[in-house]
Parts: structure tokens; sequence; C-alpha cells
């Protein structure tokens, strides 16, 4: 047995001179590894008679248990010290600034609604909203649209396999029109909102895509006429394009929902291959755009809605946010706003931090 005594101490040298993990390792593998000294005498056991196993085998289990507990103990040592290393030579500088986290960015048409808000709620417009699955009532009848009006195939419209439990027909709202009448019935007059949302239409290519944004705007009082109309949109793309000289034309046009209904054009000029707005679309390099649509809104809505229009009239007009954020920021691709590539949104994305204000301006860039 003297062998297997100067054995372990062998090894409990060695264990005790290691001085690395990797040293430590190669002892624990040598003695109690699958194929270790150790190991070997244990297996042996098995092949013993019962007389030579109770002789031998308590020297070699405990041989076994005081390598296992010794290389633990040593273990435990160099953590300590790697610890107490640590400890000693690294320092937290808490004056360094903290590493950058990863920061998201609010989407230019977020961006883009709540600068309009912010601009309506200076000449008092409240923000409303409505279901974007909307009853083909409100979305159309109520809107001077009937069954068999031409206006409702032009929509593309989305509809539901299912009635809804006054047989009105379900389909995801064509436009944010339908708020307009929402409104008025749940609030009567006088009006003064916007309501900006998403929309959808069964239509794709560089310019549409199935789903898109529109801003609403609605305003029921008495003594409304087109010259308070003309005001406010001006007023209102002055302060959101940042520009003075901002020039409107109104041209004749029709919706079933106004009357009379006019079709809004801004006046631009291109710059670099890009359109800036500004100045009269009649002067030289300059052009039109058709902006949106708006005019007076028709007696037989109001009348649908439940007000009066002896008493009540207004002014209505729809705009595409989307195509808003692109005059503004300068986009060329529709499709991308909602492709969710990170990369395209980095860049034309806000700091959450720069909320549109109108003191601090609207839209200046982070
Ligand atoms: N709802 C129309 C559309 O989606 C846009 C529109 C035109 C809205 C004229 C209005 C309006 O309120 O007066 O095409």
């Amino acid at each position: 047995m003297t062998d297997l005594t100067t054995r372990r101490d062998d090894t409990l040298a060695a264990i005790a001179a290691a001085d690395t993990a990797d040293a430590l390792e190669a002892v624990r593998v040598e003695a109690v590894g699958k194929q270790g000294w150790v190991s070997a005498l244990l297996k042996t056991l098995g092949k013993m008679t019962p007389d030579e196993r109770q002789e031998k085998a308590p020297a070699i289990q405990q041989t076994r248990t005081a390598v296992a507990d010794a290389i633990a103990a040593r273990k435990q040592a160099m953590n300590d010290a790697e610890l107490d290393r640590k400890l000693a030579t690294e320092t937290l500088d808490l004056s360094l600034p903290s590493p950058a986290l990863p920061r998201g960015t609010v989407h230019p048409v977020s961006q883009v609604m709540d600068e309009l808000a912010e601009i309506f709620a200076d000449l008092g417009f409240a923000v409303k909203t409505g279901p974007e699955v909307e009853d083909d009532w409100h979305n159309f009848t109520a809107l001077n649209m009937d069954e068999n009006h031409p206006a409702r195939a032009m929509h593309d419209t989305f509809y539901f396999p299912d009635k809804d439990g006054e047989g009105r027909s379900m389909l995801l709202r064509t436009h944010t029109s339908p708020v307009q009448i929402r409104t008025m019935m749940d609030e009567g007059a006088p009006v003064r909102i916007i309501a900006p949302g998403r929309v959808y239409r069964s239509d794709s290519d560089a310019t549409h895509t199935p789903m898109f944004h529109q801003v609403e705007g609605l305003v029921i009082d008495k003594d409304i006429h087109l010259g308070h109309l003309k005001w406010t949109l001006e007023t209102v793309l002055k302060a959101f394009f940042q520009r003075d000289d901002i020039v409107l034309r109104l041209r004749p046009s029709y919706f079933p929902f106004t009357e009379p209904s006019v079709e809004v054009d801004v006046g631009f000029e291109v710059v670099k291959g890009r359109r800036i707005l500004g100045g009269s679309g009649d002067a030289p390099g300059h052009a039109w755009m058709e902006l949106l649509g708006s005019g007076m809104v028709n007696a037989r809505v109001i009348a649908f809605a439940g007000l009066d229009p002896a008493e009540w009239q207004g002014f209505a007009f729809g705009v595409g946010v989307d195509r808003l954020a692109m005059l503004k920021y300068g986009m060329d691709d529709l499709r991308a706003f909602f492709d969710g590539d990170i990369r395209w949104l980095q860049h034309y994305g806000f700091s959450a931090y720069d909320q549109p204000t109108l003191s601090g301006g609207v839209g200046a860039r982070a």
C-alpha cells in the first residue's frame, strides 16, 4: 500500500502546485478522469474477492475522496485569488459616460401626425379617432354615397364576409371621413376636429400601399364659408412646411360629401431633383401639384349625422399623411415606409425626445 500512499501524496502535491485552471485540470484528468489512475484502481475493486475488497477498498476510496476534495479546495482558492486580484486592480470610473444603448426612432408618419396635431391644436382643433373596422353606413352611406353610388366602386374596398347586428356590411375604412359622422353624432355641433389614422384600399404600386394614412379635418359652426377653409389650410401648411411662401390654388372638383368641392393644389419648383414647395405654381419654373381634397360639408351629410343643415354648416378636408411626410422629408418611395427596414428607420426616423412643438419648431431634425 505504500505505493498508493506515494502516488496519492504526489497527486496532492501536484494539486497544491497547480497555479492555473488548466494545470489543475490536467492533474484532475490524470488522477480521477475516466482513464485516471484512481479510476483504474476503483475498477479493480469489482474483480476482487470479497475479502480482498474489504481489505483494499477503504484506502482506495479515501484516496479518491482526498484527491477530489483537494481539487475542489484548490479551485475555490484560485477563484478567491482571482476575485481579490480584480478587487485590487479593477476600478469603476463613475464619471465615464455609460455605453450607448440601441435606440429606436419615431416613424416619420407618427412624427408628421404629431406635427399636424400640434399645429391644429394651436387653432383650437381637437384630435378624434374612429374605428378602422367600420360599417358601410358610416364609411359610405352617411357620406352621401348610397349603395349604387359610383364613388363606392372607386375605393377598392376590403370587405369582411359577415355583416354586423344591424345588417350593415363591415369593411376596413377606406378613408378617415367616417370620423366626421361619428364626431357629429357623438358630440353635436359646433365641431372643430382633426382625425388622423390608418385607412385601407386594395391598391399597390410605388405610390400606393394597401394601408396608408390620412388626416381628416372637420369644422361645423354657424356662418362658416370657403374663406375659412382656405385661411385654415394656408396657415396650417405654412406652419407645417415652415415656409411663408406657400401658395394654394383652389380648383373646383367633386366629392359626394362636400358641396361645393375643391381640390387644393400647392405651388412648387424642382430643385436638385427634389420638389420644393413654395411660390405660385404659375411663376416661371414652377408648377402646381394636387395636395388634398376638401369642400363645404354637403347638407345631406350634416342631416345624416343628425344636425340641422339650416342651422349648421362647415368645411372638411382629407389629406394623405404619407404624401406630406414624403414632401417634407424627401423620401421618394412610399413602400419603404412600411418595409420595416431598420436602416431606413434609423435614417428617416426621429428621436423620441424631439417632440414637435410650435415654439421649438415642428419637425426640427434630431
Ligand atoms: N375622403 C377623401 C378620400 O379619401 C378625401 C376627402 C376629400 C376628404 C374631400 C374630405 C373632403 O373631408 O372634404 O379620397
